[in-house]
């Protein structure tokens, strides 16, 4: 395992860990390595108070199944440093069973003072693109990879993605959706884990977790480079195609 890898599998179990604490389990179930932990542990903490759960008992119990649940396990998240200059969390609006998911990179300044995803500018463009699809915003679900602003809009770093990523996979999970169109290199590098430029990514589905996906330029791009909007258009008509041959 090279050290990215672990660093984010320590991430994750530590994580995970807050969320079973957060929720109220204070306690693992003991298997294996009972008397490991018997004997590590001083006579004070009795392994035979420790619940028999099986562990997919467990993992299915406190999986969350609403987006509600992701919410309260999310709480008032202190898990990056991200918290520190945030006003609000900002974790997704839209319809919890949306078939097409919107996905960006992170909250900028209006978003963090709202406390929802791409209201600011680049959302007014979005709103625009979402309506030419002949859909509403309202119907469609719009989130962010990272869920709290980073300073000056600087580009999220790798622990704070690794912390913020797993709440973003459950949302999907929750409301598996038919199509995930990310916006911009940032969304579509994390999701996909490639480096590939946004350019030669965009414009073709991939998969995420068994759903179709499509990587576009992120609206604040276009806003800058008005003549690129063509090429988001393209992509956005080959989402409406196959949205409607799930229709059919
Ligand atoms: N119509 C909806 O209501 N939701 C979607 O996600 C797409 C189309
Ligand atoms: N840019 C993003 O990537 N997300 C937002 O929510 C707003 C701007």
């Amino acid at each position: 395992m090279n050290r990215m890898d672990y660093q984010e599998t320590v991430n994750n179990i530590k994580n995970y860990l807050t969320y079973l604490k957060e929720i109220g389990i204070n306690e693992l179930p003991v298997s294996l390595n009972t008397k490991l932990i018997a004997k590590s542990s001083e006579p004070g903490a009795s392994v035979g108070q420790v619940s028999r759960l099986s562990e997919n008992k467990l993992s299915a119990d406190i999986k969350p199944k609403t987006l509600e649940d992701v919410k309260r396990m999310i709480g008032d998240c202190k898990r990056c440093r991200l918290h520190q200059k945030r006003k609000n969390i900002v974790f997704g609006s839209g319809n919890e069973k949306a078939e097409i998911v919107f996905v960006g990179e992170a909250p900028g300044g209006d978003e963090d003072i709202q406390g929802k995803p791409f209201v600011g500018k680049a959302g007014q463009l979005l709103t625009k693109i979402i309506e030419a699809m002949e859909l509403k915003r309202e119907g469609v679900y719009i989130a962010n990879i990272i869920k709290c602003r980073p300073p000056n809009n600087r580009d999220p770093l790798e622990d704070e993605i690794s912390a913020c990523e797993p709440f973003l996979k459950e949302q999907l999970r929750i409301i598996n959706p038919k199509i995930i169109c990310t916006l911009g290199t940032f969304a579509a590098q994390t999701l996909l884990k490639t480096k590939e430029k946004i350019t030669s990514l965009r414009g073709k589905f991939y998969t995420y977790e068994g759903i179709k996906l499509m990587p576009t330029f992120h609206p604040a791009y276009l806003l800058r480079n008005p003549n690129d909007k063509k090429y988001t258009w393209e992509d956005m008509q080959k989402i409406m195609e196959e949205y409607k041959h799930h229709k059919i």
